[in-house]
């Protein structure tokens, strides 16, 4: 069972979610767990799974549900995570969410918050060509960002409205210096009573 904070990140491609991810984690003492971080070291490594995973991560689409279910409850299973987690990235479909909420009715607690963190078009496209020039991301090119746009906004945006209907939305602007967003995560956290 778990009795720390059992936190979710959600938000558009480059709205901040991996960089606010390792700071909040490293805030509650509990880990980062990112579907995208584990599917790129799988095809860093050419494992049978980053082979498999390779081409759909590359056209920016999303990886099939059974997958990505079944990395994350492993993910969720091991001792690090006992004490709470921060999920960056997951779930961002309805069969993910019924999942996660398997997952955690049967071997956490529920969770504490979602956090929502917004920044508009423009700005993340920014963000993420410059990611592209430093680093070369594979799904960096101005074309494929514009489609994880769509497809975030097509199955995932819409799963905002369930986790406000559950009470556990909290919706933070993920513009200005990576310092003063944290800051502000942390406060919205605290004004609904989850304290690192
Ligand atoms: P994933 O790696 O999760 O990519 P993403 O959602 O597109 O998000 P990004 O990593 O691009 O952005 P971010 O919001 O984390 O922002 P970051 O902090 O990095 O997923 C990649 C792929 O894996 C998916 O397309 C899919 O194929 C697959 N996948 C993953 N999860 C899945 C799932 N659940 N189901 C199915 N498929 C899944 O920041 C971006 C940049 O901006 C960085 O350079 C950063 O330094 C900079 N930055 C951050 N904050 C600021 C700031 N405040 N000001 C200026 N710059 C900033």
């Amino acid at each position: 069972m778990t009795s720390g904070a059992r936190l979710l990140l959600i938000g558009p491609p480059g709205a901040g979610k991996g960089t606010q991810a390792a700071r909040l984690a490293s805030a509650f003492g509990v880990p980062a767990i990112s579907t995208g971080d584990i599917f790129r070291a799988n095809v860093a490594n050419q494992t049978e799974l980053g082979v498999k995973v390779k081409a759909i991560m590359d056209a920016g689409e999303y990886v099939p549900d059974d997958i990505t279910n079944a990395i994350v409850a492993d993910r969720l299973r091991e001792s690090d995570a006992s004490n709470g987690f921060l999920l960056d990235g997951y779930p961002r479909t309805p069969e993910q969410v019924a999942e996660l909420d398997r997952v955690l009715a049967a071997e956490h607690e529920p969770l504490n918050a979602v956090v929502q963190i917004e920044a508009d078009t423009d700005e993340v496209v920014s963000r993420l060509l410059k990611r592209a020039a430093e680093q070369g991301r594979a799904d960096d090119t101005e074309e494929v960002i514009r489609h994880r746009m769509s497809v975030y906004a097509a199955q995932t945006a819409p799963l905002i409205d369930l986790f406000a209907q559950r009470g556990l939305l909290v919706t933070v602007d993920g513009l200005g210096a990576v310092d003063d967003v944290t800051e502000r995560i942390l406060s919205a956290l605290a004004g609904v009573g989850v304290v690192a």
